[in-house]
């Protein structure tokens, strides 16, 4: 048995920790089938000095383990042994450690330093500092954040790999700092050198395209720690000392881009002033920083037909280009960025509306490297002009938060490969410190609404724990019971309060327990979850039900798509009231783990109260929904809301009004994420397995087959013709419709939590026609599940993999009942029972698909010719083929040798 993967909230080895009690998790790996643990025991110690130990701890808990000695001193290093021992008597033992930092932000000695270049200044300030050092250097950490986005030098060398930090918090009342050991940077001769962008904090934000939203100027903090080899201690800090001048970057913003002078750069000097600031609002930054994750090349380079010079990269994503160029002094080289081309094939920016990304440099007549440093743009393509006669170098480098990749969902059919990859690509582009809508245009918000419906595909791909932990920290700080929660987190809207939306207070934080079996998140979110329903409550009419303010409804679902208000045909208040009662629950179960008795019943008396009010508002006395659309039936039934009786006639009108969209979907924001959970797990997976399959509007492989490499805003955002939708509102990187992953990796592969942390687990795997073999891996805080099948030949093959000190439980497809597993990989191979060709063609599959196949089409036109060319043709291609058969009985035994023939290929 071996211990491994160690961490202290989260992080390996954690420098400059300030979490009073830290959590420990480590992961057990055993040759043995069966194995859990049995004991722990954890021993912290300051060099010869114990400050904790937990003792032999007789338990299988191992993840999470709080920290329970003595009070940890600042700027500490701590040395970690965890000893472990399992069920067979196997005994592991690792170290590890973590330095902590400071854990009062009053202990900080440093100012908040501003300048005083008049406001026409766009460039932003350098803060520097010169210092010599005459004595050894033991230790040196610095300190460091700012209001702007800063970067760091230190003797000319960036210092760090992060970039846009501080990252983006409700500035006023949370503001991150970042911590850097920089030891081996200091020398004799030392300067530090802050330089500060707008940012987020004073640059122009929201699709107002106002700027100052927190401040008009920007200001850096800074403090070095330097402890000397004699023991000896010395602080340098921001302070008036410092000096302040602009330099080569002559304006930058995110929206607009950067640009770059260093040809000749415009030096102005000015004065430093220490700014008023409140240090208590001063947090270390407990998420993954922004980093480069990755660096692309160009796979085209290309002259338009309208003759513009356009790169490129293959790839919708967030980021920038770096350039390695050798121009003439004075040239100037302008790069713009886009999502996408038009139909002609020409560069097309109207996605980025007034944000127009357009980085400028100016060269000096050496060779440079450019990247722009205070910007991020959204873009797979990049048009240059300036280049003529120069060689330059293009490389996109990726931006995101750099979240662990957890999940991994590979299939044989190379489209829904593509789509998975749209899936997580949407969230590299939005997770950039914050959660937002899109990375490219006038937005870029942390929209609450778009983050509480992809929180669980999120969860599948990436580890979100310590992401989704500090974002709802800025959602609790800028909620409250007068006002409820924003619709954007950090709020620079100033609107609130909308259900799917403000939901998000309680969901996240529930998925964050659920997932990483984290009750951390749910103490620290107490306030905001039961206060989101009791703004909710207080809202309320007498009978209980809430009926009245703004509602964003079901987001652009396509059942009322010619609307202005883009809210979908859903009953707004029903989806408010059925989120309302959502989100009750959980606040009701949070109580019932956190030990709250009285809540929890109070809690649980105004869920029952609300239900009845909502069945008696919403279902007739024989069972009909008021709103029979898509959405309405399926937060019925997903939510639990429907009286028993009444769930058949319910499903039953989802179905219909699939059918009547000619097996499509129609929904929005809302019913997506849980339109193929509700078939699923209501017997008509069949139905789900053809929505995911689909490839015409609307669907999800319809944006594949036209190219996208991301998850678009809407389901036409690009339309057949190559056109594009023209509302002013058509991002082509939203992740919200990728919240489809969570059920691919749910029922396709079958990987299901049903306890926290996934310490124990369902691996169910649900086949679907048009896919025979799925392999999905999951990295869970106990480590690797796998659930990997192949429905092939009549055969079935199925591969699981089940993680040291947790317990699934598996169900073999076509058999009966399920296996309780212990840890270790288990095979299994029987015949299939039913004709599995079947699950590719049968008399379920729409007429359109079966045209796809050239052979089908051939073997149409040889048995009954001219059929195809009939008008009535298209109709049907929306139809199944039993649908058809209704209107032209005749044709079944064409049908059923068409498809026994397409079943016996290999796609
Ligand atoms: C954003 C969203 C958001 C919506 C709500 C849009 O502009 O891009 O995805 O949730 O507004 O109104």
């Amino acid at each position: 048995m071996k211990l491994y993967d160690i961490t202290i909230e989260y992080q390996t080895e954690p420098l400059g920790l300030a979490v009073k009690r830290p959590r420990f998790s480590w992961k057990l790996a055993s040759g043995q089938n069966d194995t859990v643990q049995k004991a722990y025991q954890v021993i912290v110690s300051n060099d010869d000095l114990l400050v904790w130990d937990s003792g032999k701890v007789e338990s299988d808990q191992s993840i999470l383990i709080e920290y329970a000695g003595a009070d940890l001193e600042d700027e500490t290093n701590y040395q970690v042994k965890i000893t472990v021992e399992d069920n067979h008597g196997e005994i592991a033992e690792a170290v590890t450690q973590f330095t902590t930092g400071i854990f009062n932000p009053q202990d900080f000695v440093a100012d908040m330093i501003g300048h005083n270049f008049d406001a026409s200044v766009t460039a932003p300030p350098i803060f520097k500092k010169s210092f010599t050092l005459d004595k050894a250097v033991d230790k040196a950490t610095v300190y460091v954040t700012s209001q702007g986005v800063y970067e760091l030098e230190l003797n000319g060398q960036r210092v760090g790999q992060d970039y846009l930090a501080p990252g983006w918090t409700s500035y006023n009342k949370r503001l991150q700092y970042q911590i850097y050991d920089v030891t081996e940077a200091l020398t004799e001769n030392n300067e530090l050198a802050v330089t500060v962008g707008q940012g987020w904090y004073a640059g122009i934000m929201g699709f107002e395209m106002k700027n100052h939203h927190y401040g008009d100027r920007v200001g850096a903090f800074l403090q070095l720690n330097i402890c000397y080899e004699d023991g000896r201690k010395e602080i340098i800090v921001t302070d008036e000392t410092w000096s302040v001048e602009t330099g080569a970057i002559k304006s930058s913003e995110i929206y607009l881009g950067e640009t770059i002078d260093s040809y000749q750069p415009q030096i102005l000097k000015g004065n430093v002033l220490v700014l008023p600031f409140d240090k208590t609002t001063l947090v270390a930054q407990e998420n993954e920083p922004v980093r480069i994750t990755e660096r692309r090349e160009v796979v085209a380079d290309f002259i338009a037909p309208n003759g513009e010079r356009l790169l490129d990269f293959g790839q919708n994503m967030t980021g920038w280009v770096e350039l390695k160029v050798k121009g003439k002094a004075g040239q100037k080289l302008v790069v713009e960025h886009a999502e996408v081309l038009d139909k002609d094939g020409n560069f097309y920016k109207e996605t980025l509306r007034q944000a127009v990304s357009v980085d400028t440099y100016i060269c000096d007549g050496t060779e440079q490297v450019f990247r722009p440093h205070f910007t991020f743009h959204g873009f797979r393509y990049i048009r240059i002009t300036g280049f003529e006669d120069v060689n330059a170098n293009f490389t996109a480098c990726v931006l995101h938060s750099d979240m662990k990749q957890t999940g991994t969902f590979t299939t044989s059919n190379p489209k829904i490969n593509q789509l998975q990859s749209n899936i997580r690509w949407g969230q590299r582009g939005n997770f950039l410190d914050v959660p937002t809508d899109c990375p490219q245009r006038d937005e870029r918000l942390g929209w609450t609404g778009d983050a509480q419906v992809f929180s669980w595909t999120a969860a599948y791909n990436y580890n979100v724990a310590p992401f989704f932990s500090k974002w709802m920290k800025d959602v609790a700080a800028d909620s409250s019971l007068e006002k409820g929660v924003p619709h954007v987190v950090p709020d620079i809207l100033g609107s609130y309060s909308s259900s799917a939306w403000s939901d998000v207070a309680v969901v996240v934080p529930w998925v964050v327990y659920q997932v990483y079996g984290d009750l951390r998140v749910l103490e620290d979110s107490w306030t905001v979850m039961h206060e989101w329903v009791d703004y909710i409550a207080n809202h309320a009419e007498d009978n209980g039900l809430w009926m009245s303010g703004f509602q964003y409804g079901d987001w652009l679902a396509l059942d009322k798509e010619e609307s202005a208000d883009r809210t979908g045909a859903t009953d707004k208040y029903l989806i408010a009231n059925a989120y309302y009662l959502y989100v009750t629950d959980l606040v009701r179960q949070t109580a019932q783990l956190l030990g709250k008795k009285k809540e929890a019943t109070t809690y649980q008396q105004l869920y029952d109260r609300v239900l009845a009010a909502f069945q008696d508002e919403y279902y007739t006395k024989t069972g009909r929904i008021v709103s029979e659309t898509q959405t309405g039936a399926i937060l019925s039934l997903y939510f639990n809301l429907a009286r028993p009786n009444d769930r058949g006639r319910i499903l039953k009108t989802l179905v219909t009004n699939i059918e009547n969209h000619k097996n499509h979907l129609s929904t929005g924001f809302v019913g997506t994420p849980y339109i193929n959970h509700v078939l699923s797990e209501n017997g008509a997976h069949d139905i789900a397995g053809t929505l995911l399959m689909r490839e015409d509007y609307p669907s999800w492989l319809y944006a594949v087959n036209m190219g996208a490499t991301t998850i678009w805003e809407r389901w036409n955002s690009i339309k057949p013709d190559g056109t594009f939708d023209e509302s002013g509102m058509n991002s082509l990187n939203h992740y919200a419709y990728g919240s489809i992953g969570d059920w691919m990796y749910r029922k396709v592969a079958g990987i299901n939590q049903t306890s926290p942390g996934y310490k124990t687990f369902v691996i169910k795997p649900l086949f679907i026609k048009g896919l025979d073999e799925v392999t999905a891996t999951l990295e869970t805080p106990y480590g690797e599940i796998s659930s990997h099948w192949i429905c092939r030949d009549s055969q079935i093959i199925i591969d699981v993999t089940v993680p040291v000190n947790t317990t699934a439980q598996l169900y073999l497809p076509e058999k009966d009942g399920f296996i309780t597993l212990g840890s270790g990989q288990y095979h299994y191979e029987y015949e299939t029972n039913t004709d599995l060709a079947l699950l590719r063609f049968s008399l379920e599959s729409t007429f359109g698909d079966i045209l796809e196949q050239p052979l089908a089409v051939a073997m149409f036109n040889q048995m009954a010719p001219g059929m195809l060319d009939n008008p009535m043709i298209d109709m049907a291609r929306g139809m199944t083929l039993v649908e058809v058969l209704g209107a032209a009985p005749d044709a079944r035994p064409l049908y059923e040798a068409v498809i026994n023939e397409l079943n016996k290929q290999e796609f």
